[in-house]
């Protein structure tokens, strides 16, 4: 059982996604620990809900940003996280964390990466800006985390239509379910070691 950092700071629907995949029993992991920067959220809602352990990291709490990212680090390593699924989280993780979990961190993204992603590509402005565009296709992109935002090694990738009568609302609701699907295919192949490397690139099946 690989044990499962979840980092969210909004809905937290992918969040519930992989814990309900766990709890069927299709990824063999367990969540160790829920965090977030909000601790407001909804996903820190379900997280206290389901008793799971929970912990806020923001400014208010922890004003110096050296001694929040080292706290923030020591939680990781002490609940012996394995796995890092960032969820719809908005900040950046600190560089130690990064450098400490590297290729064990993942994000999901609304979007086929590298485009509509980056700083500012976050929520509704990621599909507003793939209806402005005119574009015809948009998806899912899981990849792994490195410092910049929607910048790691891209893992998997679903495609979906853009169709002709889509709003950025329409559009966000279907790519939210793709998510729901393929972000806990991806975990469950983090979980049960089946990543393969070639050419220092990550291949999965999903
Ligand atoms: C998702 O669209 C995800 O791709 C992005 O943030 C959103 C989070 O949604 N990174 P939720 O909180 O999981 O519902």
């Amino acid at each position: 059982m690989k044990k499962i950092a979840i980092f969210a700071s909004a809905g937290g629907s992918n969040f519930r996604a992989i814990y309900n995949n766990i709890q069927r029993g299709y990824i063999s992991g367990k969540i160790v620990l829920v965090i977030s920067n909000n601790p407001q959220c909804n996903a820190i809602i379900f997280a206290i809900k389901k008793g799971l352990e929970i912990f806020i990291v923001n400014n208010t709490r922890f004003p110096d940003t050296n001694i929040r990212d080292k706290l923030l680090l020591q939680t990781l390593l002490k609940a012996d996280v394995e796995l890092i699924c960032l969820a719809g989280y908005m900040k950046l993780l600190p560089r130690g964390i990064v450098k400490e979990y590297k290729n064990r961190i993942l994000n999901i993204h609304p979007a086929l990466l590298p485009k509509f992603g980056g700083k500012g590509f976050y929520g509704m402005k990621v599909h507003e800006a793939v209806i402005a565009s005119g574009i015809e296709e948009s998806g899912v992109t899981v990849h792994l985390v490195d410092e910049e935002y929607d910048h790691g090694k891209i893992i998997a990738q679903k495609r979906i239509e853009v169709r002709p009568e889509d709003t950025a609302e329409t559009l966000a609701k279907r790519v939210l379910e793709v998510e729901h699907n393929l972000y806990p295919k991806v975990v469950k192949v983090f979980c049960n070691d089946r990543v393969v490397w070639k050419n220092n690139h990550p291949i999965i099946e999903v």
